[in-house]
């Protein structure tokens, strides 16, 4: 059978990588979550003191990223694949408040989204994958076979987020949930270098009143239909 493309794009915490995974799973394609690249990249920055509350060396993170090594690697016990940054694995770290408050304004950057876009081209370039992101079905992905475009209200989306962080045990307020949810809404819609739209042709979902059951099978009728 004829292996397709699946653009997901959308605002943050609108549970697209859920359900991407569910999709990539059950068709046996890759799913690549592209936000955990530009997390990543922004750890590396924490780590190596390029960006803390207090200033931001933009000049020296760019300067630095040829030395950054971004991978996939398929967990057997979980079903998807982790994120590795220069061989570490880096997937709990990159979920944090601390990272989602700076990862936006990393994003901005010109030459970060070029690095990862030529990557993200090559993870996809045989088909048979299921990608999200803020630029997929844009810049990305622009023939993808399927786009698709998610949205929620921000309070349904701070709600989801700030379960996720309680239950992984981080100390957050639902309070600073929504406003990061709000300001990295603002950021990537705003900014200059591929900022998040609705490709002209993506079909748009609103799964502030959807259970994970109605998501996904709505998604695969519009796969079954592609294919
Ligand atoms: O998807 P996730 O919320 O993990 O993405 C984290 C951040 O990475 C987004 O808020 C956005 O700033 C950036 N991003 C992006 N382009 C993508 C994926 C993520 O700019 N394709």
């Amino acid at each position: 059978m004829k292996k397709i493309t699946i653009a997901i794009d959308g605002f943050s915490s609108t549970g697209k990588s859920t359900v991407a995974k569910q999709i990539a799973n059950h068709l046996g394609y890759v799913y690549v979550d592209s936000g955990a690249m530009y997390r990543a990249v922004t750890y590396y920055a924490m780590q190596q003191g390029f960006i803390d509350v207090n200033h931001f060396d933009i000049e020296g993170l760019v300067a630095n990223l040829k030395t950054i090594d971004i991978r996939f690697k398929f967990n057997n016990k979980f079903g998807f694949a982790e994120v590795y940054l220069n061989d570490m694995n880096i997937e709990n770290d990159i979920r944090t408040l601390e990272v989602s408050s700076f990862v936006s304004k990393v994003a901005e950057i010109s030459e970060v989204r070029q690095k990862l876009v030529e990557q993200q081209k090559q993870l996809g370039k045989d088909g048979g994958v299921v990608m999200d992101g803020r630029d997929i079905g844009t810049v990305v992905f622009t023939d993808a076979e399927l786009k698709l475009f998610m949205t929620a209200s921000a309070e349904t989306r701070a709600e989801r987020r700030y379960s996720e962080l309680i239950e992984r045990g981080d100390a957050v307020t639902y309070e600073a949930v929504l406003k990061n949810v709000q300001e990295r809404d603002y950021i990537d819609s705003h900014r200059k270098d591929s900022p998040l739209t609705k490709a002209k042709d993506a079909i748009q979902i609103d799964n502030s009143n959807m259970t994970l059951q109605e998501q996904f099978d709505k998604i695969l009728e519009l796969v079954n239909v592609t294919l």
